[in-house]
C-alpha cells in the first residue's frame, strides 16, 4: 500500500482517489504523525508528499520527518512536497515574483521512469500549477526532467534513489495525463500491483466485521441514503441475523424513498428491519418553528430519542453500525488553529454510541463516496439506488424555509419528483451532484385559466460538486427549465411560479437552510 503524507493541500484527497483508481490502496496521514515508528507499522511501498499552503521559507514550515527519506521506498513530492524535498535534501527554494496559478505548459527535457509510456522528451504538455515559491536549486543526485517558462524545475528526479518531485498537480483533472503519471509512480516505480478492487475489499471487510463483532448483536440506523444502506448490506452478509436495522421515517423523506428502503431490506435482502413511522411526531414538534437552526436541532434530537427507544428493545446489542466515509475520518492538517465557524449544525447520530454505551462498526471508513457506490453495486444493490444524490439528514424540513407543515411537505414532494423525473429523462442525473426543489414561504399572484391564483414560489436547485464543500450551479438549457416549470405548475396544486437558483457555493450553501 501507499502512504500520502498530507501538508494541507485542498486537493490531497484527489491524490488518494487517483491511486485507488490505479488499483492501489493508500491512506492519507498528517505530516506531523509520520515518523519512523509510524512508517515501521504502516509499511508503505511508496510515499507521496502532498502540496500545502505553507512556504518552506518560513522557519516553522512543516517538514517531512527525516525517517521518510531514509525509509528507502520511492518518494514523490507534489508542489509543496517537491519544495520540501529540495529544502530538506540540500537544494534551495526561493520566493518568486512570478507566481503561477492555473493552466501551464511544461516541456519534457529528459526521459524518466515517471513519464514512461506517457510523455517523451521534447513534448509539451498541459499541467495545473498553483504555487508562489519555486525551486531555485535541486539537491545533489537530482536532475531536471521537465521545465516550464515560469518554472525551470517543473519536474525533477533522482532515478537512483527513486525520489521524484513535480511542481504541478498531477492529481487534478486539469493535468490531463496526471493520473497516468501517478499510476506510473505507484505501479512501475514502486512495484505495487494495482489489483485492489471492490471484490477484494468486500472479502476483507467481511472477514474484519466477523472478527470485530464475534457473536454479538449489531444495530444499524438506516437513513434511506446510500452509505448506511451499503454498510447494512455488507454487515448482514458478514453476520446475518445478528444485525437488526432501525429505520426512523421522519415523514420528511422524498416521494417513495422510505417505502423503497423498507421493500429493499425486507423483501430483497431479508434483513431484519424495525420501521418506525414517526411523521406525526416530527411534524408535531416542528409546528410553529421557523428558525433553521432550531429546526435542525429538533430533528436531530428527536431522531436520537426515537432511535434510542427502538434500539433499546433489541437485547444484548453491543455494536452500532455507521456508514462513516473516509472524508469524515481524514484528520485535516490545520495551520491557523483557529476555531471554525458553524455554518450549519449537521444532523447525524454523533454522540449516540456513547449515550447508548455501544461500540462502533464502521466498515466504510476507508472508502470514498464513489467507492461506496461501487461496493453497493458489487453487493447487488440496484444501480438507481446506489447512484442516488446525497440527501440531508433533516430532509425536506430544510427545503421548506419557514414553518414546516404536512401540506407543504406534500406539495414539495410532488414538485421535487417531477423535477427529478425530468432530469432522469434528460439523462442528466449522474452529471449532477444534487438536484432538488425548495418550497418558498412566498406567495405570488398568477393567472391560470382566467382565474387569479395566489400560490407558492418553488425554487429549483442543481449543483455540480466533488465533495459538497464547494459547488457550482448546473447550467441547464433554458428550454429544460421551462419544461420543468410548466409541468410542475400544471401538475402540482399550490405552486404557481418556478425560479432557478444560480448561486454557487461559496457564497451560497447547497441547501437553503
Ligand atoms: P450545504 O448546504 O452545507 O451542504 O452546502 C453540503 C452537503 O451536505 C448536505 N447536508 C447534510 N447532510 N446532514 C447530512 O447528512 C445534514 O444535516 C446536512 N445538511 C446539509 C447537503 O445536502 C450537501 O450535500
Amino acid at each position: 500500500r501507499a502512504l500520502i503524507v498530507d501538508f494541507g493541500s485542498q486537493v490531497t484527497q484527489l491524490i488518494a482517489r487517483r491511486l485507488r483508481e490505479a488499483g492501489v490502496y493508500c491512506e492519507i496521514h498528517p505530516f506531523n504523525k509520520v515518523d519512523g515508528a509510524f512508517l515501521g507499522a504502516f509499511a508503505p511501498k511508496a510515499i507521496i508528499l502532498s502540496g500545502g499552503p505553507s512556504s518552506v521559507k518560513i522557519e516553522a514550515s512543516p517538514k517531512a520527518d527525516t525517517a521518510v527519506y531514509n525509509y528507502g521506498v520511492p518518494i514523490l513530492g507534489i508542489c509543496y512536497g517537491e519544495q520540501t524535498i529540495c529544502a530538506q535534501l540540500g537544494g534551495d527554494v526561493e520566493r518568486s515574483d512570478h507566481r503561477e496559478f492555473g493552466r501551464a505548459h511544461i516541456e519534457v527535457v529528459k526521459p524518466s521512469a515517471l513519464f514512461d509510456g506517457v510523455w517523451a522528451r521534447g513534448e509539451r504538455h498541459q499541467v495545473w500549477m498553483s504555487h508562489g515559491d519555486r525551486v531555485n536549486a535541486i539537491p545533489e543526485g537530482f536532475e531536471v526532467i521537465a521545465k516550464s517558462d515560469g518554472t525551470p524545475f517543473a519536474a525533477i528526479a533522482d532515478e537512483a534513489r527513486k525520489i521524484y518531485g513535480v511542481q504541478f498537480h498531477p492529481e487534478v483533472v486539469h493535468t490531463p495525463d496526471g493520473a497516468k503519471l501517478l499510476a506510473n509512480f505507484v505501479q512501475k516505480i514502486a512495484g505495487l500491483s494495482g489489483d485492489w478492487t471492490m471484490a477484494a475489499f468486500r472479502e476483507e471487510a467481511i472477514e474484519q466485521i466477523r472478527k470485530q463483532v464475534g457473536d454479538a448483536r449489531v444495530i444499524c440506523g438506516l437513513s434511506g441514503g446510500v452509505d448506511s444502506s451499503v454498510a447494512a448490506v455488507l454487515i448482514h452478509e458478514a453476520i446475518g441475523e445478528q444485525l437488526t436495522c432501525v429505520f426512523v421515517d421522519t415523514g420528511l423523506m422524498r416521494a417513495g424513498e422510505g417505502e423503497e428502503v423498507v421493500r429493499l431490506f425486507r423483501d430483497s435482502y431479508n434483513i431484519p428491519l424495525i420501521h418506525v413511522e414517526a411523521e406525526e411526531l416530527f411534524l408535531g414538534k416542528l409546528s410553529g418553528v421557523d428558525d433553521p437552526e432550531k429546526k435542525r436541532k429538533i430533528i436531530g434530537g428527536l431522531f436520537i430519542d426515537v432511535f434510542e427507544k427502538e434500539a433499546g428493545k433489541i437485547e444484548n446489542a453491543e455494536f452500532l453500525a455507521q456508514g462513516t466515509l473516509y472524508p469524515d475520518v481524514i484528520e485535516s492538517v490545520s495551520f491557523d488553529g483557529g476555531p471554525s465557524v458553524t455554518i450549519k449544525s449537521h444532523h447525524n447520530v454523533g454522540g449516540l454510541p456513547e449515550r447508548m454505551n455501544l461500540k462502533l462498526v464502521e466498515p466504510l471508513r476507508e472508502l470514498f463516496k464513489d467507492e461506496v457506490r461501487a461496493l453497493g453495486r458489487e453487493l447487488g444493490l440496484p444501480d438507481h439506488f446506489v447512484g442516488r444524490h446525497p440527501f440531508p439528514g433533516p430532509g425536506l424540513a430544510i427545503r421548506i424555509p419557514g414553518e414546516v407543515t404536512k401540506e407543504k411537505a406534500d406539495i414539495l414532494r410532488k414538485a421535487d419528483a417531477i423535477y427529478l423525473d425530468e432530469i432522469r429523462k434528460a439523462g442528466l442525473y449522474d452529471a449532477i451532484w444534487q438536484a432538488f426543489a425548495v418550497l418558498l414561504p412566498v406567495r405570488t399572484v398568477g393567472v391560470m385559466g382566467d382565474e387569479r391564483t395566489y400560490d407558492h414560489v418553488l425554487a429549483l436547485r442543481a449543483v455540480t460538486s466533488t465533495d459538497g464543500m464547494t459547488a457550482d450551479y448546473y447550467p441547464f438549457p433554458h428550454d429544460f427549465l421551462g419544461k420543468c416549470a410548466t409541468r410542475i405548475i400544471n401538475e402540482v396544486r399550490g405552486v404557481n411560479r418556478v425560479v432557478y437558483d444560480v448561486t454557487s457555493k461559496p457564497p451560497g450553501t447547497i441547501e437553503w437552510e
